[in-house]
Protein backbone atom coordinates (compact mmCIF):
# COMPACT_ATOMS: atom_id res chain seq x y z
CA UNK A 1 0.00 0.00 0.00
CA UNK A 2 0.92 3.51 -0.74
CA UNK A 3 1.04 7.34 0.58
CA UNK A 4 -0.43 9.50 -1.61
CA UNK A 5 1.37 13.14 -0.82
CA UNK A 6 0.54 16.64 -2.40
CA UNK A 7 4.15 18.16 -3.04
CA UNK A 8 5.45 21.25 -4.13
CA UNK A 9 8.68 22.75 -5.75
CA UNK A 10 10.33 24.53 -2.98
CA UNK A 11 11.51 27.31 -4.88
CA UNK A 12 8.24 27.71 -7.27
CA UNK A 13 5.41 27.24 -5.25
CA UNK A 14 3.31 27.34 -8.23
CA UNK A 15 4.56 24.14 -9.55
CA UNK A 16 3.42 20.88 -7.69
CA UNK A 17 2.28 17.35 -8.06
CA UNK A 18 0.95 14.10 -7.03
CA UNK A 19 3.36 11.48 -6.06
CA UNK A 20 3.45 8.12 -4.16
CA UNK A 21 5.55 6.99 -1.74
CA UNK A 22 5.31 3.38 -0.10
CA UNK A 23 3.67 2.49 3.64
CA UNK A 24 5.89 0.55 6.08
CA UNK A 25 4.44 -2.35 7.36
CA UNK A 26 4.46 -2.83 11.17
CA UNK A 27 7.55 -4.64 11.18
CA UNK A 28 8.88 -1.97 9.66
CA UNK A 29 7.72 1.16 11.71
CA UNK A 30 10.51 2.65 13.99
CA UNK A 31 10.06 1.61 18.10
CA UNK A 32 7.47 3.77 19.49
CA UNK A 33 6.46 4.41 16.01
CA UNK A 34 2.69 4.59 14.69
CA UNK A 35 1.43 4.74 11.59
CA UNK A 36 -1.41 7.19 10.82
CA UNK A 37 -3.94 8.14 8.26
CA UNK A 38 -4.67 11.84 7.92
CA UNK A 39 -8.04 12.17 8.03
CA UNK A 40 -8.75 15.83 7.50
CA UNK A 41 -7.11 18.43 7.68
CA UNK A 42 -7.83 22.87 7.10
CA UNK A 43 -6.28 24.65 4.41
CA UNK A 44 -5.93 28.55 4.94
CA UNK A 45 -3.55 31.27 3.80
CA UNK A 46 -1.78 30.37 7.07
CA UNK A 47 -0.47 27.22 5.29
CA UNK A 48 1.01 28.96 2.34
CA UNK A 49 2.80 31.30 4.44
CA UNK A 50 4.53 27.78 5.95
CA UNK A 51 5.51 27.25 2.48
CA UNK A 52 6.68 30.55 1.52
CA UNK A 53 8.95 30.56 4.56
CA UNK A 54 9.80 26.93 4.45
CA UNK A 55 13.62 27.12 4.31
CA UNK A 56 13.57 30.25 6.73
CA UNK A 57 11.69 28.34 9.59
CA UNK A 58 12.21 24.88 8.79
CA UNK A 59 8.80 24.09 7.98
CA UNK A 60 10.07 21.79 5.00
CA UNK A 61 12.28 19.73 7.53
CA UNK A 62 8.73 18.07 9.17
CA UNK A 63 7.51 16.20 6.49
CA UNK A 64 10.57 14.89 4.22
CA UNK A 65 10.21 14.81 0.37
CA UNK A 66 12.16 14.28 -2.82
CA UNK A 67 15.05 16.68 -3.35
CA UNK A 68 13.61 20.05 -4.33
CA UNK A 69 10.41 19.37 -3.30
CA UNK A 70 8.60 20.11 0.09
CA UNK A 71 5.25 18.93 1.56
CA UNK A 72 3.30 21.88 3.19
CA UNK A 73 2.17 21.43 6.27
CA UNK A 74 -1.14 21.41 7.41
CA UNK A 75 -3.67 21.37 10.74
CA UNK A 76 -5.82 18.13 11.27
CA UNK A 77 -7.27 14.86 12.20
CA UNK A 78 -5.59 11.67 12.51
CA UNK A 79 -6.56 8.16 12.97
CA UNK A 80 -3.52 5.11 14.55
CA UNK A 81 -3.95 2.74 12.00
CA UNK A 82 -0.86 0.50 13.18
CA UNK A 83 0.89 0.85 16.35
CA UNK A 84 4.01 -0.17 17.72
CA UNK A 85 3.76 1.63 21.25
CA UNK A 86 2.33 -0.30 24.03
CA UNK A 87 0.16 2.80 25.05
CA UNK A 88 -1.06 3.90 22.26
CA UNK A 89 -4.01 1.49 20.27
CA UNK A 90 -5.15 1.62 16.97
CA UNK A 91 -8.16 3.84 16.13
CA UNK A 92 -6.65 6.31 18.26
CA UNK A 93 -7.65 9.83 16.89
CA UNK A 94 -4.93 12.55 16.90
CA UNK A 95 -5.05 16.95 16.54
CA UNK A 96 -1.99 18.55 15.41
CA UNK A 97 0.35 19.28 12.14
CA UNK A 98 0.08 16.59 9.30
CA UNK A 99 1.34 16.48 5.81
CA UNK A 100 -0.83 17.06 3.01
CA UNK A 101 -0.85 13.13 2.57
CA UNK A 102 -2.70 10.08 3.03
CA UNK A 103 -0.45 8.82 6.16
CA UNK A 104 2.32 10.11 8.57
CA UNK A 105 4.53 7.61 10.43
CA UNK A 106 5.47 9.06 14.18
CA UNK A 107 7.84 8.24 16.71
CA UNK A 108 5.89 8.74 19.75
CA UNK A 109 7.60 10.06 22.63
CA UNK A 110 6.50 12.03 26.03
CA UNK A 111 3.32 9.96 26.23
CA UNK A 112 1.09 11.63 28.26
CA UNK A 113 -2.84 10.99 29.02
CA UNK A 114 -3.77 14.44 26.62
CA UNK A 115 -1.27 14.21 24.28
CA UNK A 116 2.28 13.03 23.02
CA UNK A 117 5.09 14.62 20.43
CA UNK A 118 6.91 13.11 17.61
CA UNK A 119 10.35 12.55 18.55
CA UNK A 120 12.09 11.92 15.03
CA UNK A 121 15.47 13.39 14.39
CA UNK A 122 14.11 15.29 11.52
CA UNK A 123 11.41 17.38 13.40
CA UNK A 124 13.76 18.50 16.14
CA UNK A 125 14.59 22.05 14.70
CA UNK A 126 11.48 23.30 14.89
CA UNK A 127 9.44 24.95 17.72
CA UNK A 128 7.83 22.36 19.68
CA UNK A 129 4.01 23.20 19.29
CA UNK A 130 5.09 21.36 15.86
CA UNK A 131 6.02 18.16 16.83
CA UNK A 132 2.96 17.78 19.44
CA UNK A 133 0.09 15.82 19.31
CA UNK A 134 -3.21 15.85 21.17
CA UNK A 135 -5.35 12.62 21.90
CA UNK A 136 -8.87 13.72 21.16
CA UNK A 137 -10.63 10.55 21.10
CA UNK A 138 -14.17 11.03 22.57
CA UNK A 139 -13.44 14.97 23.19
CA UNK A 140 -16.70 16.81 21.91
CA UNK A 141 -14.99 19.57 21.49
CA UNK A 142 -13.29 17.65 18.24
CA UNK A 143 -16.03 15.96 16.71
CA UNK A 144 -17.61 17.23 13.32
CA UNK A 145 -18.35 20.62 12.83
CA UNK A 146 -16.91 21.90 16.51
CA UNK A 147 -13.78 19.62 14.92
CA UNK A 148 -13.46 21.72 11.61
CA UNK A 149 -13.28 24.97 13.68
CA UNK A 150 -10.45 23.33 15.68
CA UNK A 151 -8.60 22.42 12.68
CA UNK A 152 -9.39 25.60 10.65
CA UNK A 153 -9.76 28.47 13.67
CA UNK A 154 -7.34 27.08 16.97
CA UNK A 155 -3.81 27.70 15.51
CA UNK A 156 -5.04 31.14 13.92
CA UNK A 157 -7.18 32.30 16.75
CA UNK A 158 -4.24 31.58 18.90
CA UNK A 159 -1.75 34.45 17.55
CA UNK A 160 -5.00 36.60 17.50
CA UNK A 161 -5.22 36.04 21.19
CA UNK A 162 -1.77 36.68 21.99
CA UNK A 163 -1.40 39.93 19.68
CA UNK A 164 -4.52 41.55 21.51
CA UNK A 165 -3.20 40.56 24.70
CA UNK A 166 0.42 42.05 23.57
CA UNK A 167 -1.60 45.24 22.59
CA UNK A 168 -3.45 45.25 25.95
CA UNK A 169 -0.37 44.95 28.07
CA UNK A 170 1.19 47.87 26.54
CA UNK A 171 -1.81 50.15 26.66
CA UNK A 172 -2.13 50.41 23.22
CA UNK A 173 1.32 52.31 22.25
CA UNK A 174 -1.10 55.06 23.42
CA UNK A 175 -3.13 54.44 20.02
CA UNK A 176 -7.00 54.95 20.00
CA UNK A 177 -7.88 52.76 16.48
CA UNK A 178 -5.84 49.58 15.67
CA UNK A 179 -5.81 49.04 11.95
CA UNK A 180 -5.50 45.26 10.77
CA UNK A 181 -5.02 44.22 7.09
CA UNK A 182 -6.15 41.58 5.22
CA UNK A 183 -9.48 42.11 7.34
CA UNK A 184 -11.11 39.32 5.57
CA UNK A 185 -8.76 36.93 7.23
CA UNK A 186 -9.01 34.47 9.96
CA UNK A 187 -6.41 35.62 11.53
CA UNK A 188 -7.36 39.12 11.69
CA UNK A 189 -10.73 38.62 12.40
CA UNK A 190 -10.65 36.80 15.01
CA UNK A 191 -7.89 38.95 16.56
CA UNK A 192 -10.85 41.98 15.93
CA UNK A 193 -13.13 40.04 17.33
CA UNK A 194 -11.39 40.20 20.53
CA UNK A 195 -10.80 43.68 20.37
CA UNK A 196 -14.20 44.15 20.04
CA UNK A 197 -15.31 42.38 22.69
CA UNK A 198 -12.68 43.22 25.29
CA UNK A 199 -11.29 46.24 24.70
CA UNK A 200 -13.80 49.37 24.39
CA UNK A 201 -13.67 51.91 23.42
CA UNK A 202 -10.50 50.96 21.08
CA UNK A 203 -12.13 51.00 17.66
CA UNK A 204 -11.10 48.53 15.32
CA UNK A 205 -10.85 49.43 11.54
CA UNK A 206 -10.34 46.84 8.60
CA UNK A 207 -8.37 47.23 5.83
CA UNK A 208 -9.74 44.41 2.56
CA UNK A 209 -10.00 44.25 -1.23
CA UNK A 210 -13.25 45.99 -2.60
CA UNK A 211 -14.45 42.31 -3.18
CA UNK A 212 -14.25 41.03 -0.12
CA UNK A 213 -15.34 44.14 1.86
CA UNK A 214 -19.30 42.94 2.21
CA UNK A 215 -17.90 39.34 3.72
CA UNK A 216 -15.92 41.43 6.67
CA UNK A 217 -19.06 43.62 7.27
CA UNK A 218 -21.17 40.83 7.78
CA UNK A 219 -19.21 39.44 10.35
CA UNK A 220 -19.85 42.42 12.54
CA UNK A 221 -16.51 42.75 14.10
CA UNK A 222 -14.98 46.05 12.84
CA UNK A 223 -16.08 49.33 13.86
CA UNK A 224 -15.63 50.91 10.46
CA UNK A 225 -13.83 48.97 7.08
CA UNK A 226 -11.59 50.84 4.80
CA UNK A 227 -10.53 48.80 1.02
CA UNK A 228 -7.15 49.57 0.08
CA UNK A 229 -7.76 51.87 -2.38
CA UNK A 230 -8.60 54.43 0.46
CA UNK A 231 -5.73 54.47 2.64
CA UNK A 232 -5.66 58.17 2.55
CA UNK A 233 -8.99 58.86 2.97
CA UNK A 234 -8.56 57.96 6.88
CA UNK A 235 -8.60 60.83 9.21
CA UNK A 236 -4.72 61.11 10.10
CA UNK A 237 -4.91 63.03 13.43
CA UNK A 238 -5.62 60.06 16.05
CA UNK A 239 -3.46 57.66 16.95
CA UNK A 240 -3.25 54.70 15.15
CA UNK A 241 -1.19 50.99 15.91
CA UNK A 242 -1.05 48.49 12.73
CA UNK A 243 -1.19 44.76 12.86
CA UNK A 244 -0.41 43.22 9.44
CA UNK A 245 -1.64 40.38 8.13
CA UNK A 246 -1.10 41.34 4.48
CA UNK A 247 2.56 42.25 4.14
CA UNK A 248 2.48 44.25 1.55
CA UNK A 249 4.98 46.75 1.26
CA UNK A 250 3.42 49.47 -0.43
CA UNK A 251 0.08 49.30 1.96
CA UNK A 252 2.58 49.52 4.57
CA UNK A 253 4.53 52.65 3.29
CA UNK A 254 1.47 54.35 2.50
CA UNK A 255 0.36 53.92 6.00
CA UNK A 256 3.04 54.87 7.55
CA UNK A 257 3.85 58.05 4.86
CA UNK A 258 -0.07 58.77 5.69
CA UNK A 259 -0.52 58.61 9.57
CA UNK A 260 3.30 59.59 10.18
CA UNK A 261 4.20 60.41 13.67
CA UNK A 262 0.45 59.33 14.62
CA UNK A 263 1.48 55.45 13.78
CA UNK A 264 2.44 54.16 17.43
CA UNK A 265 3.06 50.73 16.82
CA UNK A 266 3.46 48.44 13.11
CA UNK A 267 3.23 44.59 14.02
CA UNK A 268 3.87 42.54 11.33
CA UNK A 269 2.05 39.26 11.38
CA UNK A 270 1.26 38.01 8.19
CA UNK A 271 2.18 37.57 4.62
CA UNK A 272 -1.12 36.86 2.49
CA UNK A 273 -0.36 39.51 -0.28
CA UNK A 274 3.31 37.30 -0.73
CA UNK A 275 4.88 40.57 -1.03
CA UNK A 276 8.59 40.31 0.08
CA UNK A 277 9.00 43.89 0.43
CA UNK A 278 11.44 45.32 3.23
CA UNK A 279 10.87 45.94 6.67
CA UNK A 280 10.34 49.50 6.28
CA UNK A 281 13.27 50.67 8.60
CA UNK A 282 13.35 54.14 7.47
CA UNK A 283 8.99 54.75 7.39
CA UNK A 284 7.70 57.50 9.62
CA UNK A 285 5.91 56.30 12.67
CA UNK A 286 7.24 53.46 14.91
CA UNK A 287 9.32 50.95 12.99
CA UNK A 288 7.80 47.42 11.67
CA UNK A 289 8.49 44.67 13.60
CA UNK A 290 7.43 41.14 13.39
CA UNK A 291 5.40 39.92 16.25
CA UNK A 292 7.32 36.81 17.70
CA UNK A 293 4.27 34.58 19.15
CA UNK A 294 6.49 32.16 21.57
CA UNK A 295 8.21 35.50 23.36
CA UNK A 296 4.54 35.89 24.63
CA UNK A 297 3.86 32.66 25.49
CA UNK A 298 6.50 32.61 27.50
CA UNK A 299 6.08 35.82 29.43
CA UNK A 300 2.45 34.39 30.15
CA UNK A 301 3.25 31.05 30.87
CA UNK A 302 5.34 32.15 33.59
CA UNK A 303 3.53 34.78 34.74
CA UNK A 304 -0.30 33.17 34.24
CA UNK A 305 1.15 29.51 35.49
CA UNK A 306 0.33 25.86 34.48
CA UNK A 307 -2.84 26.12 32.36
CA UNK A 308 -2.93 29.52 33.43
CA UNK A 309 -2.78 30.53 29.07
CA UNK A 310 -4.89 27.49 28.19
CA UNK A 311 -7.69 28.67 30.35
CA UNK A 312 -8.16 31.85 29.13
CA UNK A 313 -7.29 30.99 25.66
CA UNK A 314 -10.07 28.07 25.80
CA UNK A 315 -12.76 30.57 27.43
CA UNK A 316 -12.14 33.26 24.42
CA UNK A 317 -11.99 30.29 21.68
CA UNK A 318 -15.31 28.64 22.39
CA UNK A 319 -17.02 32.01 22.51
CA UNK A 320 -15.47 33.00 19.20
CA UNK A 321 -16.61 30.25 17.30
CA UNK A 322 -19.78 29.99 18.47
CA UNK A 323 -20.17 33.52 17.31
CA UNK A 324 -18.38 33.73 14.31
CA UNK A 325 -17.84 29.86 13.49
CA UNK A 326 -21.86 29.90 11.22
CA UNK A 327 -20.80 33.05 9.02
CA UNK A 328 -17.99 30.86 7.67
CA UNK A 329 -19.23 28.01 5.09
CA UNK A 330 -17.32 24.71 5.44
CA UNK A 331 -16.47 23.36 2.06
CA UNK A 332 -15.23 20.35 2.03
CA UNK A 333 -12.64 18.45 -0.92
CA UNK A 334 -11.65 14.57 -0.84
CA UNK A 335 -9.33 13.18 -3.05
CA UNK A 336 -5.28 14.15 -4.39
CA UNK A 337 -7.17 16.34 -7.75
CA UNK A 338 -9.56 18.46 -5.18
CA UNK A 339 -6.52 18.98 -2.67
CA UNK A 340 -4.12 20.51 -5.22
CA UNK A 341 -7.23 22.54 -6.90
CA UNK A 342 -7.27 24.51 -3.05
CA UNK A 343 -4.23 24.81 -3.19
CA UNK A 344 -3.45 26.24 -6.04
CA UNK A 345 -6.60 28.43 -5.33
CA UNK A 346 -5.08 29.76 -2.36
CA UNK A 347 -1.64 30.29 -3.71
CA UNK A 348 -3.10 32.84 -5.89
CA UNK A 349 -5.76 34.70 -3.63
CA UNK A 350 -8.92 32.73 -5.85
CA UNK A 351 -10.78 31.50 -2.40
CA UNK A 352 -13.51 33.48 -0.89
CA UNK A 353 -12.85 34.82 2.09
CA UNK A 354 -16.26 32.97 3.73
CA UNK A 355 -15.45 29.11 2.13
CA UNK A 356 -13.38 27.61 5.21
CA UNK A 357 -11.54 24.50 3.32
CA UNK A 358 -11.48 21.05 5.12
CA UNK A 359 -9.44 18.96 2.73
CA UNK A 360 -9.01 15.14 2.99
CA UNK A 361 -6.41 13.38 0.11
CA UNK A 362 -8.44 10.20 0.76
CA UNK A 363 -11.34 10.01 -1.88
N1 LIG B 1 3.01 34.88 12.75
C1 LIG B 1 2.22 33.87 13.09
O1 LIG B 1 2.53 33.12 14.01
C2 LIG B 1 0.92 33.69 12.38
C3 LIG B 1 -0.09 32.88 12.93
C4 LIG B 1 -1.32 32.78 12.26
C5 LIG B 1 -1.49 33.42 11.03
N2 LIG B 1 -0.47 34.18 10.54
C6 LIG B 1 -0.60 34.84 9.23
O2 LIG B 1 -1.80 35.56 9.07
C7 LIG B 1 -2.15 35.60 7.69
C8 LIG B 1 -3.62 35.24 7.53
O3 LIG B 1 -3.78 33.82 7.54
P1 LIG B 1 -5.22 33.13 7.53
O4 LIG B 1 -4.97 31.68 7.44
O5 LIG B 1 -6.01 33.72 8.64
O6 LIG B 1 -5.79 33.65 6.13
P2 LIG B 1 -7.18 33.38 5.36
O7 LIG B 1 -8.30 33.32 6.30
O8 LIG B 1 -7.01 32.26 4.41
O9 LIG B 1 -7.21 34.78 4.60
C9 LIG B 1 -7.74 35.00 3.37
C10 LIG B 1 -7.57 36.48 3.01
O10 LIG B 1 -6.17 36.80 2.86
C11 LIG B 1 -5.99 37.66 1.71
N3 LIG B 1 -5.30 36.84 0.70
C12 LIG B 1 -5.08 35.51 0.76
N4 LIG B 1 -4.36 35.08 -0.29
C13 LIG B 1 -4.07 36.15 -1.01
C14 LIG B 1 -3.34 36.36 -2.21
N5 LIG B 1 -2.72 35.36 -2.85
N6 LIG B 1 -3.29 37.61 -2.70
C15 LIG B 1 -3.90 38.62 -2.05
N7 LIG B 1 -4.58 38.48 -0.87
C16 LIG B 1 -4.67 37.27 -0.39
C17 LIG B 1 -7.38 38.09 1.30
O11 LIG B 1 -7.73 39.13 2.20
P3 LIG B 1 -7.86 40.71 1.93
O12 LIG B 1 -8.55 40.89 0.61
O13 LIG B 1 -8.71 41.14 3.09
O14 LIG B 1 -6.46 41.28 1.96
C18 LIG B 1 -8.17 36.84 1.65
O15 LIG B 1 -9.54 37.06 1.78
C19 LIG B 1 -1.21 34.60 6.97
O16 LIG B 1 -0.16 35.28 6.32
C20 LIG B 1 -0.69 33.79 8.13
O17 LIG B 1 0.56 33.19 7.89
C21 LIG B 1 0.73 34.32 11.18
Amino acid sequence: MNSVQLVVARNDLKTSKIIEAPLPSIAQLPDDGLLVKVDRFAFTANNITYAILGDQLKYWDLFPAPEGLGIVPVWGFGEVAESRHPDIARGEILFGYFPMATHLVIEAKNLKRSGFSDGAAHRQNVSPVYNAYARVKGDAAFVGREGDYQALLRPLFMLSFLVDDFLAENEFFGAKSVILSSASSKTAFGLAWLLRTNRKPIRVIGLTSPSNAAFVKSLGCYDEIVTYDDIEKMPSTSPVAFVDMAGNGDVRARLHNHFRDMMKCSCRVGLTHQDGAPDGENLPGAKPRWFFAPDQIRKRAKEWGPGGLDQRFGGAFSRFTADIGPKLRIVTGHGPDAVQRVYLDSLSGRVKPDEAHMLSMAR
